[in-house]
């Protein structure tokens, strides 16, 4: 029997998760199914539980289910843990195990395409929501010399660094949390935005020395160039948008469940295609 694997959102007409995945299985020659279900806003446990029933051996999660996934889950990795969201859910005989791979996808694809090391690097973290919070812990195990995280409400980055901070064994000296008016004068070497204001066109009010030399501009977001992205190319920055992290998260996903790594480039050139 081919095995059964889904992404759950809403929306999600626009997943390109499942030409993702069918690409690594033809790739890696892995009999599986992959599909988009759109679940109701109020019927995500409903709906995994009917896929669970249907014999699936695991979803992944998109916009707005991630929490509600953590939440749902019996078993956890350290990573969803620590992001306290899931984007990967596996089905075994003791329920639900919830994990979460988009930090380890952006790390990838900043290190591993884009050529970018982290480690000693000052790194800047835009925004604190649930995008912010996948990346957090898997950023900071790549050891950049500092991590700062900065939010137009200061109060969802520091919770952010306490939540981190009390999770850890030993003290985060160089994680910080700032307001985008203290950024003021500071210059980084690889800066994320992990906001959702380039959804609808909007600057971020950032200023414009953040962008070092040489400097990363990475925005989570694909399929457009947002406000930050062209900033930071104004201000002479490298700048990349999020196609190759959600390729590197479903890469992450795909060898957690088949236990095969497939390859990405071939598959982000043909998804960047479309
Ligand atoms: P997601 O799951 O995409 O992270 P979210 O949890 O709603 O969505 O978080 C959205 C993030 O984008 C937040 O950090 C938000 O800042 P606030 O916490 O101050 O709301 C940020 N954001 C959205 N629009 C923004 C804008 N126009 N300027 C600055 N930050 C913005």
């Amino acid at each position: 029997m081919t095995d059964k694997y889904a992404v759950i959102g809403n929306p999600i007409t626009h997943s390109k998760s499942p030409l993702i995945h069918a690409a690594f299985a033809k790739q890696t020659q892995q009999a599986l199914r992959y599909e988009a279900i759109l679940a109701p806003l109020d019927g995500f446990a409903a709906t995994v539980q009917t896929l669970i029933e249907q014999g699936y051996k695991g979803v992944n999660v998109t916009v707005p289910f991630k929490f509600a996934a953590f939440a749902l889950a019996n078993q956890y990795s350290d990573r969803a843990t620590a992001a306290g969201a899931a984007n990967t859910l596996t089905f075994n005989a003791q329920g639900i195990v919830a994990d979460n791979t988009d930090g380890a996808g952006i790390v990838r694809d900043i290190e591993h395409n884009l050529r970018h090391s982290i480690i000693g690097k000052r790194v800047l973290l835009i925004g604190a929501g649930g995008a912010a919070e996948g990346v957090l812990q898997p950023l900071l195990a790549a050891q950049p010399s500092a991590l700062v995280i900065s939010n137009r409400s200061v109060d969802k980055a520091q919770r952010m660094v306490k939540k981190i901070t009390d999770l850890s064994s030993h003290t985060l000296t160089h994680l910080q949390a700032c307001t985008f008016e203290d950024l003021q004068g500071q210059s980084f070497d690889i800066v994320i935005n992990a906001t959702s204001a380039g959804l609808s066109d909007s600057d971020l009010a950032i200023p414009n020395s953040i962008f070092a030399k040489n400097c990363l501009a990475y925005d989570m977001m694909y399929g457009r160039e947002t406000p930050f992205m062209q900033q930071a190319k104004d201000n002479g920055a490298e700048v990349s948008d999020g196609l190759g992290m959600l390729v590197e998260q479903a890469a992450e996903a795909f060898t957690l469940w088949r236990g095969v790594r497939p390859e990405t480039q071939a598959v982000m050139q043909d998804i960047r295609k479309l």
